[in-house]
């Protein structure tokens, strides 16, 4: 059998290669793009959206594969006599029918947001009961995405039939249109979204919005992660370790074309540390949450750029395989932040080309250095899988090793990118954005691979040193793998 299939069989399970996501072709692997609401809020227009769309070129993000613009709520000013949606003529002098002819010119998609209620969150306009209308008039605009979600829903929910009706009329409603849009649930984990929604989306939020926080309690996000997945509140001002908590559940319900959303990326929007944006976006890659970039784009400095850019990381959200990867193990630990928390966990899950992905989070308030065993790194694979993994020796990739460097990065920023340190860079992340879609992976390229920093002799085990609220995230490759070459 092709090894990429035996890999396939092994991280899905025979049980689920029955079951199709969404039948629109679309978000094969997590979708990428750049989204309004947490930097403009309400304070959208065709000025920010244009220059966010350039930025997003010219820096080389769409090249990488971010690729969905996504007007979030505020842009509407209601319907017509005859019933349909029409945009902000303040904000879209132009229309939106324009705006996207504009960004489909630069390369680029346009999404759209919208609410299963009779208003969306911002008090404008929502679909339900216009469901038809709605994806009528956006596929006449050309949108190519949909964020839907769910406030003033009079009431329809509670169970996941009442929730699974409602989002499915407008998945139906977008199939009619007969233009591939993209499906994105923001239902923020009301009645189980990972099992009612794979089927009619293409991905669904597991829990309510996140805040610029790494870690915090607070009264409006209750639901605290030793509280299990018994919580009813979605919550908002989740923090990162909260949202993460809650969405270790269910790893297995993503599948390509349907993906579980931790909701989109705070990189570049200063609550977070440099150490906790890296982990951020590297547990987002390994947990397949589709990444939607927020910051402001025309201020895009370098540390922001050379997260975002992580080619080695977004190889892992974007592989081929579409397998999420599991938390194994969760230890709480004495050095704690000033919530009284601090904890550790192992995330693994198998990368296509047979390697294997081990994620180390250190959430407490000290560096350590951690480890872990390979049979708890392939500890999903079964008892007969995992004894006969354990049995190889691995090379060590740490995928944070070649993270691209400030001068590169401000080299990029300022325009030069046409210099030696550019050119050799964009070339880089051209070739990388090929591969994305080939396995195996050629282990020569380090846009793809970081750096080698060790190996692990069978049954041995793995050792990082991870900085406080920080991860190691390493690629294993089987040493006898000769595919590679
Ligand atoms: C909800 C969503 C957010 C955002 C706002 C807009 O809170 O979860 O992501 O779309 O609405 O009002």
């Amino acid at each position: 059998m092709d090894k990429a299939v035996a890999a396939l069989l092994l991280s899905v399970g025979l049980h689920s290669l029955g079951a199709a996501a969404l039948d629109n072709g679309l978000a094969i692997t997590p979708q990428m793009g750049w989204d309004t609401w947490n930097s403009f809020a309400c304070s959208l227009n065709e000025t920010v959206i244009l220059d966010a769309a350039k930025k997003i070129v010219s820096l080389g993000f769409r090249d990488l594969g971010y690729e969905y613009v996504v007007l979030d709520d505020c842009w509407s000013a209601g319907r017509n006599s005859s019933g349909y949606l029409v945009p902000n003529k303040e904000k879209f002098p132009n229309g939106i029918s324009d705006l996207a002819d504009k960004i489909h010119a630069s390369g680029l998609k346009i999404g759209i947001y919208s609410s299963a209620g009779t208003m969306t969150c911002a008090r404008y306009a929502g679909s339900l009961g216009y469901e038809e209308k709605d994806a009528a008039v956006w596929a006449s605009w050309g949108i190519d995405y949909l964020k839907y979600d769910n406030c003033y829903n009079q009431g329809e929910e509670g169970t996941p039939k009442l929730s699974f009706d409602r989002y499915n009329k407008m998945g139906k409603a977008l199939n009619v249109t007969g233009r591939p849009i993209l499906y994105s649930l923001c239902n923020w984990g009301v009645d189980g979204p990972w099992n009612f929604a794979p089927t009619i989306a293409n991905s669904w939020r597991t829990s309510g919005d996140l805040s610029n926080v790494w870690d915090r309690e607070d009264v409006n996000c209750p639901c605290q992660e030793k509280e299990g997945i018994d919580c009813k509140l979605p919550g908002y001002h989740c923090s990162v370790m909260n949202v993460l908590n809650k969405a270790v559940y269910y790893p297995s319900k993503a599948i390509p074309g349907a993906w579980n959303d931790l909701d989109m990326l705070q990189v570049g929007n200063g609550g977070l540390t440099d150490e906790e944006a890296k982990a951020h976006f590297s547990l987002r890659a390994a947990l397949k949450s589709p990444p939607l970039m927020t910051n402001v784009m025309t201020k895009t400095d370098a540390p922001t750029l050379s997260i975002l850019q992580n080619t080695a990381v977004l190889a892992v959200s974007q592989d081929p395989l579409g397998s999420s990867a599991n938390r194994i193990w969760r230890y709480y630990v004495d050095d704690v932040d000033s919530n009284g928390k601090g904890e550790i966990q192992l995330f693994s899950g198998p990368l296509s080309g047979g390697d294997q992905l081990a994620l180390f989070l250190n959430a407490g308030s000290e560096d350590r250095n951690m480890n872990a065993s390979l049979v708890d790194i392939f500890w999903e694979d079964g008892a007969d899988g995992t004894a006969q993994q354990i049995g190889y020796s691995w090379d060590i990739h740490d995928l944070w090793a070649n993270r691209m460097s400030n001068e590169t990065a401000n080299a990029i920023i300022n325009g030069m990118a046409s210099g030696s340190n550019g050119t050799m860079n964009m070339t880089a992340m051209g070739g990388a954005r090929k591969v994305y879609s080939q396995v195996p992976l050629p282990s020569s390229s380090k846009e793809l691979m970081g750096s080698k920093v060790g190996s692990v002799k069978a049954s041995g085990t793995v050792t990082a040193h991870v900085k406080a609220h920080g991860v190691a995230m390493l690629r294993l490759r089987q040493q006898n793998n000769k595919d590679e070459l």
